[in-house]
């Protein structure tokens, strides 16, 4: 009987130990019941690794698979932290044990809160600022870095329990790389792609990627799913999987706008964004 090393034992996260956008916690009963189909001591990558949440459940699951997780956006220095975090949080707590729950939090207390912040970043050199979104942000808002943090606006959401991430990644092979290589790398070899690339129109600001992705980006993911088994994630908001059927309705043999000319006007929205629309013409 294949022994399995104690380190693996069962220790089962139904989410990610830290917060993290576009985690699969909500698909992990259906990822379960889809992998009973494909095979157990098979060699998984997750390439757009994320916290790590289906590499972690597919190794819980299979003890005897190879499990990789590509950690782009060093998510492990985040876990690394947790410590440190768990110091800041218990000073913040602290600080706003008076404060109402849920509520904004103003002048003494918001003035603290920078300092305990910049203390800590003084102190351990690190801030998880995605992480303190979470207790100190309006849901769903995040900063990535002082500068950011400090102009938003706080609220006494402090979370009530220290984090931990005891067990979560053992026995999970880490590589940190732009999916692009790890394909060239390992598409001719006998591996089950966990695909979940940044959504086509969803908010990707805590993700790493400097670059923001376009359409041509999204459908060059497409190419990992060529010739390799593979779980795809996607949203109906990226329509993805319509523009797929439409193509396969059209036996499109050149691009429709070969040949025609084009006209573009920019559109400032504010100081910080825009964008340009196109027009297009033929006369044949
Ligand atoms: C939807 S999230 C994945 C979430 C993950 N499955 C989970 O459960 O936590 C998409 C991930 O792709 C990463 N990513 C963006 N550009 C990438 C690239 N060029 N190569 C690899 N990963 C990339 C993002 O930083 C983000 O972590």
């Amino acid at each position: 009987m294949t022994k399995v090393n104690k380190n693996l034992r069962k220790k089962n996260y139904k989410q990610a130990p830290l917060p993290f956008q576009g985690q699969k916690r909500r698909f992990l009963k259906k990822f379960d019941e889809a992998l009973e189909t494909f095979p157990s001591n098979g060699t998984y990558i997750d390439i757009f690794g994320g916290s790590g949440l289906l590499a972690h459940h597919v190794k819980q699951k299979y003890p005897l698979a190879k499990v990789i997780w590509n950690d782009y956006d060093n998510f492990k220095d985040r876990l690394k932290a947790i410590p440190n975090t768990n110091i800041l949080l218990a000073d913040l707590r602290l600080e706003l044990k008076n404060a109402p729950r849920d509520k904004k939090v103003f002048g003494k207390h918001r003035e603290s809160i920078l300092n305990l912040v910049k203390k800590a970043e003084l102190d351990f050199g690190y801030v998880d600022y995605v992480t303190l979104s979470a207790s100190l942000l309006f849901g769903g808002k995040y900063a990535n870095n002082f500068k950011e943090f400090e102009k938003m606006t706080f609220y006494n959401r402090i979370r009530l329990n220290d984090y931990a991430c005891e067990g979560y990644l053992n026995g999970v092979n880490r590589i940190s790389e732009d999916y692009k290589i790890i394909f060239e790398n390992y598409k001719s070899q006998n591996i089950i792609f966990l695909v979940d690339p940044p959504y086509l129109s969803t908010d990707t600001t805590t993700y790493k990627s400097e670059n923001y992705w376009k359409l041509r980006d999204y459908l060059d993911v497409l190419n990992l799913l060529d010739n390799s088994p593979y779980f795809y994630f996607t949203s109906n908001k990226s329509e993805i999987i319509e523009l797929c059927e439409w193509i396969e309705t059209r036996s499109l043999t050149q691009n429709p706008f070969t040949g025609s000319s084009m006209s573009t006007t920019n559109n400032r929205l504010n100081k910080d964004s825009g964008y340009t629309d196109i027009m297009l013409w033929k006369n044949h």
